[in-house]
């Protein structure tokens, strides 16, 4: 972990005054989102949307500007289903089709990501089952789709199905974590690109069922290749594009690349990068900002209890949208798709005790 930690009192003040004057400008609207921050410089609980139709074009733009300030926007009670929460996902571009690797998609559309603990057969994923370690990877630090060479923007997660404890999101500020990394780090990680992973990161929450993910696995959802550092999408700050994906730094030995990803992860989760998000009510939608958070699932009893979870997840559409396996060479990339680089396990979510879960 680094030592020098920079104050984030400037990070903020660039954010507020930018955020204020494009605010001033959206008032004029009869009913605009308002935003109430969960901490001072990230994340914000949001009302004022009239879900029971269309969003006008103004409040899209807000939610927008509010996304690029906050990273993480909170909306309670939405009351939107299936079908309306897809439709109120188009308005930021269009949507991934989800991908049901190991879990076939219980969800009623193609665009809905079923992020729950319930099979297709409306059961609870059996314990030890593939489908079930295949799950304990959304318990460690990670931005969805960076395994992607088209990466996302946006997942807007809504609850179907709550549990009465634990099954939290915590969410990390990937532009703060940047701002508080040493100068000398900054000036080293400027121009790397990383390697990202899906079966990377199944193989450290679940190894002893991952440790050679099949065939089919490897060729259906292979590496993707992006730059660790961006600029995030206020267009303004930089930010750190990591996840638990991570496998491996383009041009550094295999020793160099595992103990900077892991330093920069070790550095990135630090409490003061952190909100947590409580689940309160069916119909509860959260979304956030791939491009500049990085977040995990909390714990909670899910041989015992059902969560029902479902995501939309935008594709980026900014200039870092494809990320760079273009400018790579064949030697770069793993083309042999599972490569040759060796992890070692980390503890899993499920160390977690009774008592830390219920205190979430
Ligand atoms: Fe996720």
């Amino acid at each position: 972990m680094f030592s020098l930690r920079q104050s984030l009192r400037h990070f903020c003040h660039i954010n507020s005054s930018t955020h204020q004057t494009k605010r001033h400008l959206a008032s004029a609207a009869a009913r605009i989102p308002r935003a109430k921050p969960i901490s001072p410089c990230f994340g914000a609980e949001v009302d004022g949307v009239d879900w029971s139709r269309p969003l006008a074009p103004e409040v899209v733009r807000e939610i927008i500007q509010l996304q690029n300030r906050w990273g993480v926007l909170v909306f309670r009670q939405t009351g939107l289903d299936d079908a309306s929460h897809v439709a109120y996902s188009k308005n930021f571009g269009a949507l991934e089709t989800a991908h049901a690797m190991n879990k076939p998609r219980r969800a009623s559309l193609p665009q809905l990501y079923d992020a729950g603990n319930l099979g297709p057969d409306d059961r609870i994923i059996p314990q030890f089952s593939r489908a079930w370690w295949h799950t304990k990877g959304n318990g460690l630090w990670h931005t969805d789709s960076s395994f992607h060479q088209h990466r996302s923007s946006y997942s807007a997660l809504r609850a179907v199905e709550l549990p009465p404890a634990g099954g939290q999101t915590k969410y990390a500020d990937m532009r703060a974590a940047y701002l508080g990394l040493p100068d000398d780090i900054k000036g080293r990680i400027e121009n790397l690109v990383m390697e990202h992973w899906i079966w990377h990161s199944r193989k450290l929450a679940a190894p002893q069922e991952f440790d050679k993910p099949t065939d089919e696995e490897k060729a259906t959802l292979p590496p993707a290749y992006h730059k660790l550092v961006q600029v995030a999408p206020d267009g303004m700050n930089k930010t750190l594009y990591i996840a638990s994906h991570a496998r491996r730094i383009i041009g550094l030995t295999d020793r160099e690349s595992t103990s900077l990803i892991k330093a920069l992860l070790d550095h990135a989760q630090q409490p003061q990068y952190q909100i947590t998000v409580k689940w309160k009510n069916v119909g509860d939608l959260v979304q956030w900002d791939n491009r500049c958070t990085m977040h995990r699932a909390t714990a909670f009893q899910d041989q015992k209890n059902r969560r029902d979870m479902r995501r939309t997840t935008t594709h980026d559409h900014g200039p870092a949208a494809f990320g760079v396996k273009n400018q790579l060479s064949a030697d770069d990339i793993d083309i042999r798709v599972g490569g040759k680089i060796d992890i070692s396990a980390s503890p899993t979510p499920e160390t977690q005790t009774q008592e830390q879960i219920l205190r979430m």
